[in-house]
């Protein structure tokens, strides 16, 4: 068998979110998801049995999707993807909101809201086949694609969180040590806020109001 052949196989990338039972919010990177039926709105998904945020979605019985576009910053998938919840606070290092319980990337293209009705345990995943209860569309914009990611995003993902190891912190320290503090363009003071952190954004990006690049900028 070849393997290979089911990478031909079409998927998106998607923030799975869920909750602990104590209340902490817990996610990861997930692409094995499809819709299997229109009435009921089915979905299926399948999480590896070591995941922490399985094991919390097989607790609560619920679990959020937050659909993720192609301009993603590449921390992100190694944040939710690289890294387990048992050991760090996920959420900490990206914006996010709550809605009822569940955790939303803030910056999703869609966002999808299941109840399990019925789970599947195989030896290396389980499958959980979950009813959609909530779901809207928040922005317009391409859906990254497990494709895409395998293609060329991947790269760029082990590179950024390479970067990140090797600044000697972890997201959760460096988002700590920079709480309370914006990124100003000395030039004219504009105040970056934009979704990307700012050391992610491009060599190339300029200031939007003066137009100088980002060696301007401080951190205060
Ligand atoms: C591109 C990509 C796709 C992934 N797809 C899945 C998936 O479909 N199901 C799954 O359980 N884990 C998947 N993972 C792995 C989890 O995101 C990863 O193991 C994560 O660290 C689990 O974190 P947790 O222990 O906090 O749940 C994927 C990871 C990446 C980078």
């Amino acid at each position: 068998m070849d393997e290979t052949a089911l990478f031909k196989l079409t998927h998106g990338l998607y923030v799975l979110g869920a909750c602990e039972p104590g209340g902490r919010y817990v996610g990861s990177i997930v692409d094995a998801v499809m819709q299997v039926a229109n009435r009921p709105l089915v979905l299926a998904l399948s999480c590896n049995n070591n995941s922490y945020t399985k094991e919390c979605i097989e607790k609560t019985g619920e679990f959020s999707l937050s659909v993720i576009g192609k301009g993603v910053a590449p921390l992100v998938i190694a944040n939710f993807g690289f890294q387990s919840s048992r050991e760090i606070n996920k959420w900490d290092n990206v914006k996010y909101y709550v809605d009822d319980q569940l955790p939303y990337l803030q910056n999703n293209l869609a966002a999808i809201r299941c109840k399990i009705i019925q789970k599947i345990a195989y030896e290396s995943n389980t499958m959980f086949l979950a009813e959609v209860i909530g779901c809207q569309c928040n922005a317009e914009g391409e859906p990254l694609t497990y494709n895409d990611y395998r293609a060329y995003f991947k790269q760029e993902v082990l590179k950024a969180f390479q970067q990140q190891k090797e600044k000697g912190s972890t997201m959760s320290e460096e988002k700590k040590n920079n709480e309370g503090k914006k990124w100003v363009c000395t030039v004219c003071g504009y105040v970056y806020d934009g979704d990307v952190p700012f050391e992610d954004l491009p060599e190339d990006w300029v200031c939007p109001l003066c137009g100088v690049d980002k060696s301007f900028f401080e951190l205060q």
